[in-house]
């Protein structure tokens, strides 16, 4: 469900033609739509309305300030995994007791960090980093709430490099020593235990894996109380995929929480959910505009204005981003062509022998399903600006983050003393 819509053949972001903010803000950009991702948020705390939630939206999905503080109002929390999205949290009103800080890296300065703004629960993923938190808790005087990120060993995940809960991946605490970390971490200084906290995936649109997972989390759970070990919260990560095409059905929100009801039945406990791309993923689309169409040897070339750095998925996943012309014409013919940008590497395609509506030179089209890991991957490759980002409600359409001057994109950089002769 989004709110991008075709109006007598244009299209639409809620009551915005995305043609005046492409030729407002110039492309590519990147819109939002506030409808979309507060439907999102709503939906899933209905669906799980009957126990006690925190939905702790994960930042890395979609980190714009604008969009934290549409979520903030709703009462969501966050799931950061650096000193800088708890930062971006706090700042667009995300109260620190709703943040959970998430990551197999976080540094001495980011728990001090996290430690002095008091936030919810650090999900630990390894022996030396509980450590580390207990020896930094009680050098301040402090008692970090602690869940023990655990790997369930248990595949999923929409592609390999999304998938976290095998033995192979970096991620947690392997599931063999879990009750052994668990009976250390009660016996240390500047720590208390407070939960269970795993993370399977992503993009995950079938919820037999997420089930097993969950049933090990809740056996674990049991084991834990029964050593008197005072498990009250499980942290069940983010990972809910969501349809990237037309006819795609992955699990819906009221399927999982009825799957996670059913998993969690009798034992009382708060729950944590980290849901990123469920929230913003449908909820923006990115704009490019077409500089020029090249056919050669037998290939159509759409060349875009837009390239890899500012949309990194189908490089780095093979993602297939759908992609509707922003003015919709049923006089032209649909043809097939390999959507790329202007960066130098054979990567920078968006898709290969796409069908779409005739492009021509200025058309401009957009790649849907963007609102999440979209913007925030994105880099400056090539001296490319980041591009801009345009958050819409209703007929309101606003800037809320403009792309870099090259004034802007080089003031951090300096020629050595030596080089200034
Ligand atoms: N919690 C943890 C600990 C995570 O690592 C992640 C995502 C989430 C929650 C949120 O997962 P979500 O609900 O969004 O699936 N860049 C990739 C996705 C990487 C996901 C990393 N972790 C992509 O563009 O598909």
């Amino acid at each position: 469900m989004h709110h991008f819509d075709y109006r007598d053949s244009e299209l639409f972001c809620e009551d915005v033609p995305v043609r005046t903010i492409a030729e407002q803000f110039g492309t590519p950009v990147y819109i939002y739509s506030t409808a979309t991702l507060e439907r999102h948020f709503n939906v899933l705390s209905e669906a799980f309305s009957s126990q006690a939630c925190l939905i702790a939206y994960s930042v890395k999905a979609n980190s714009n300030l604008s969009v934290l503080a549409t979520l903030a109002a709703l009462g969501s929390g966050a799931d950061v995994v650096s000193a800088g999205e708890m930062q971006r949290a706090i700042a667009a009103g995300i109260p620190p007791g709703k943040i959970v800080f998430s990551g197999v890296g976080k540094s001495e300065f980011e728990i001090r960090a996290a430690l002095s703004a008091g936030i919810h629960q650090f999900n630990v993923e390894s022996r030396p980093e509980l450590l580390r938190l207990s020896r930094l808790a009680d050098d301040m005087g402090k008692s970090a709430p602690v869940a023990l990120r655990v790997n369930p060993h248990v595949e999923a995940g929409g592609h390999a490099n999304i998938s976290t809960g095998a033995a192979e991946h970096k991620f947690g605490i392997a599931w063999h020593e879990a009750v052994e970390v668990y009976k250390l971490a009660m016996t240390l200084p500047g720590i208390a235990v407070k939960g269970v906290d795993v993370h399977i995936g992503s993009q995950i649109t079938k919820l037999g894996p997420m089930k097993t997972a969950f049933e090990k989390v809740v056996g674990l759970i049991r084991e834990l109380r029964a050593l008197d070990i005072p498990i009250s919260r499980v942290d069940l990560g983010g990972g809910l995929g969501i349809p990237y095409k037309d006819g795609e059905t992955p699990a819906s929100p009221a399927d999982y929480a009825a799957m996670v009801g059913d998993v969690l039945n009798d034992i009382d406990i708060e729950l944590i959910l980290e849901p990123g791309r469920m929230i913003a993923g449908n909820a923006g689309i990115f704009v490019s505009r077409v500089e020029y169409v090249k056919e050669r040897d037998g290939r159509r070339f759409a060349i875009l204005d837009s390239a890899m750095n500012d949309l990194m998925r189908p490089a780095l996943y093979q993602a297939v981003h759908e992609v509707r012309p922003v003015k919709r014409d049923d006089a032209l013919q649909s043809l097939t062509y390999d959507l790329v940008g202007p960066i130098c590497e054979s990567t920078d395609r968006f898709a290969k022998d796409y069908s779409v509506q005739e492009l021509r030179e200025n058309d401009l089209i957009a790649f849907m399903s963007a609102g999440a890991y979209g913007a925030v991957m994105s880099n400056q490759y090539n001296t490319r600006p980041l591009c801009a980002e345009v958050l819409v409600k209703g007929d309101k359409a606003e800037l809320i983050r403009r792309a870099p001057t090259f004034e802007e994109m080089i003031a951090n950089e300096r020629v050595a003393e030596w080089l200034k002769s």
